[in-house]
């Protein structure tokens, strides 16, 4: 059985991932340093899974620590690297913070796991900016990050790509995620936005849980049908699904090169008053909310061209809209119920 390190496993994606790499008959190892995520997630992992996953608790900008952890587990063939800051607000005001970390962590694995290795990199639709065309493919341009947190992942993808054309034993796959929402249908698992979200699903279950007030629509007066942004909202189910696609794919030897770039999206765009409208039909609760400025920095629209993630992936999206709804209020329930 495969054994794949999944770095930030304790965080919202990455416990998705832990259980759909488990599912598909791997054995996990998690390192986590719990600054965005709590160490009772692998009790719920353990809830759906049956089993809890080896975890190590470290920081791994600690080279040292780092370096020691792969000198023990040379039976690991591969690793999927979620550990990073990726507050686009916080990364603003802490750029440092954010340089130093998302770049010493992948350095740092990088140098350690200098053998034959599968290597998955949680990129980001930001890379893409406001593209010139929609839906936007993988050859769009990469254009100039508006925060720190975008440019360390534009960075992160050429130190990959320049690697990996010197290193023939690593392989590497860059997903370029949209919009990741939703919940394990469970409702164990999900997002565990620390104060005040930023993304606006969770601000939405959080409002109609009664722990926020109204939503603030940011900005009704963009070039869109409805006047509100579009983004590719992705369930965090199916963008677990595609990690393990990755890492199927980097096995298998079909691919011609060592470094491959998908976007990881439903290729369909829905605006932020669609997914308010999807909220309160699937759900059944009514929302309060109100329209206000844009927000600075946000794009007017993004969704993903596809395509290539499902003929070379052999992966696409099965969960829609409501589904996504559904599962992210289930969630915001059972937390409410279950404080962590
Ligand atoms: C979505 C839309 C907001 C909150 C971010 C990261 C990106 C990626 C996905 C990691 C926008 C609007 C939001 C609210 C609102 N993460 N909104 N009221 O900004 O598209 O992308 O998450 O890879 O890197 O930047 O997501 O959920 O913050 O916003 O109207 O209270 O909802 O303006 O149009 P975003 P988001």
């Amino acid at each position: 059985m495969s054994k794949i390190l999944v770095t930030g496993g304790t965080g919202y994606i990455g416990s998705h991932t832990v259980v759909e790499l488990h599912n598909a008959g791997y054995e996990v190892v998690i390192i986590d340093d719990l600054s965005n995520s709590s160490i009772k997630i692998l009790d719920q992992i353990e809830a759906i899974i049956g089993v809890k996953p080896e975890f190590h608790q470290f920081d791994l900008c600690d080279v040292q620590k780092v370096n020691d952890f792969a000198a023990k587990h040379n039976d690991i063939t591969g690793i999927i690297h979620f550990a990073a800051f990726k507050a686009v607000g916080e990364s603003v005001q802490k750029p440092l913070k954010y340089y130093k970390n998302n770049f010493f962590s992948l350095i740092n694995l990088l140098e350690a796991f200098n053998r034959k290795i599968n290597f998955v990199f949680s990129s980001s639709c930001t890379v893409y900016g406001q593209p010139d065309n929609l839906p936007v493919t993988e050859a769009e341009k990469v254009k100039q990050a508006e925060s720190p947190y975008g440019n360390t992942k534009q960075i992160a993808e050429e130190i990959l790509v320049e690697t990996a054309a010197v290193t023939p034993d690593l392989n590497v796959v860059a997903l370029r995620y949209f919009n990741p929402v939703g919940a394990h249908e469970t409702a164990l698992i999900g997002e565990l936005p620390i104060g005040v979200p930023a993304n606006l699903v969770p601000f939405i279950t959080q409002s109609a849980i009664g722990k926020r007030s109204a939503i603030t629509v940011y900005g009704n007066d963009y070039n869109t049908p409805d006047g509100s942004a579009i983004r590719d909202y992705i369930h965090v189910v199916d963008l677990a699904k595609a990690h393990v696609a990755a890492i199927k794919r980097m096995e298998s030897t079909s691919a011609e090169t060592n470094y491959e770039v998908f976007n990881i999206g439903t290729g369909k765009g829905s605006s932020v008053l669609e997914i308010i409208k999807a909220f309160e039909s699937s759900t059944g609760e009514k929302l309060n909310y109100q329209i206000g400025p844009r927000r600075e920095g946000d794009i007017e629209q993004i969704y993903g061209d596809v395509t290539k993630s499902k003929e070379l992936l052999n992966w696409q999206t099965e969960l829609d809209i409501n589904e996504m709804m559904r599962s992210a209020w289930e969630w915001e329930k059972y937390i409410k119920a279950n404080p962590f």
